[in-house]
């Protein structure tokens, strides 16, 4: 069973799995601050959507610890958690948990009980990422019968959820029905969570898939072996206009020149529906290094410089529907809760 996190209560450590040395190496990171929590956000040793969410939660548990200390309890949490859901901006989830945890505590509490319910909602919010995660790929699942060759990019498994995954959720129930001939995976530059991360999810659960370079998706659309293609999300706004990792706008333009149908599964949790569209996103931009070196080796001229957006948006008029726990939705929103 993949596990990317895990908390040990007694001595209050998270165990990160580091997803920056996957497929390699599987080695767990011990978190027991708030800074080490945000430094792993940062860098993708925990990383996508619904999974950002979570650790953001426990990032909330260690600054409701760290905040103890203060004479101002409430200011000084105040300061972390703005802290905290900052360290990636573009995946809704992360700010939306903690927020979600943050509104329910009781100001009349003492700082460790704020810390017990705190671990409550945590466990809440686990087995519903969980649930959400089945429901959606059963919905994904049927209503993408018969249609076997799905493209896919990024990692939307059990590394990015907890859960089953979104997208690669799809394909593995599908697989699981013997309704899948291929996955095809967008390595996914320049972290290449396609080829690292999905392909050793679907390793170890015996899907059959292929890795793609991103350019090669168009042509392999062209020549009829794509049936569908499913992404996450990282945001969905009001109107459906969707962030995801960049790439899946120009997988979408694709599709639609070719008639191919195009969904984003994701849990109602990556919704925004105080975000009105896709232009109010804020679109997460990394380091260029990522796109300059590979694992520590200069590939282009010292000179260059490189544009590294880790997201796009892609319009609603692209995506045929939103695959989630709640059913199959057409956008724009007005009855997602
Ligand atoms: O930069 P990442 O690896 O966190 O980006 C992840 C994605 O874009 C996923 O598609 C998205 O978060 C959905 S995960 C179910």
């Amino acid at each position: 069973m993949i596990e990317p996190l895990r908390f040990e209560r007694e001595t209050g450590t998270l165990y990160l799995l580091d997803q920056t040395l996957l497929p390699n190496e599987e080695t767990y990171v011990a978190i027991t601050s708030l800074d080490q929590l945000v430094e792993a956000i940062k860098l993708l040793r925990v990383r996508g959507a619904p999974l950002l969410g979570l650790a953001g939660a426990y990032g909330l548990y260690f600054a409701v610890l760290e905040s103890e200390k203060s004479s101002d309890f409430w200011g000084d949490l105040k300061v972390k958690v703005d802290y905290l859901v900052n360290a990636r901006p573009t995946a809704v989830n992360l700010k939306k948990e903690v927020d979600s945890i943050m509104v329910d505590l009781p100001v009349t509490a003492e700082p460790y009980e704020i810390g017990v319910m705190v671990y409550e909602k945590i466990v809440q919010i686990e087995n519903r990422l969980k649930q959400d995660d089945l429901s959606l790929s059963i919905n994904g699942a049927d209503l993408l019968t018969g249609k076997k060759n799905i493209l896919t990019i990024c990692n939307t498994g059990t590394l990015a959820t907890g859960g089953i995954g979104t997208a690669l959720g799809v394909i593995k129930v599908k697989n699981g029905r013997k309704d899948l001939n291929m996955a095809y995976l967008c390595e996914t530059r320049p972290l290449f969570q396609g080829s690292r991360l999905s392909a050793w999810e679907l390793v170890k659960e015996h899907v059959p898939h292929m890795i793609i370079t991103d350019n090669t998706a168009t042509y392999l659309m062209s020549l009829g072996k794509v049936d569908a293609v499913i992404v996450g999300a990282d945001r969905v706004a009001l109107n459906g206009d969707t962030a995801n990792k960049v790439g899946t706008l120009m997988l979408a333009v694709a599709a639609q020149h070719y008639g191919i149908e195009f969904y984003v599964a994701a849990p109602t949790s990556s919704f925004d529906l105080n975000c009105p569209s896709g232009s109010d996103i804020q679109i997460e931009q990394r380091s260029p290094i990522e796109v300059l070196e590979f694992r520590g080796q200069r590939i282009a001229p010292s000179e260059s410089q490189a544009l590294n957006y880790a997201f796009d948006v892609t319009p609603a008029s692209l995506i045929t529907g939103y695959i989630t726990e709640q059913g199959v939705l057409r956008a724009p929103f007005m009855e997602v809760k």
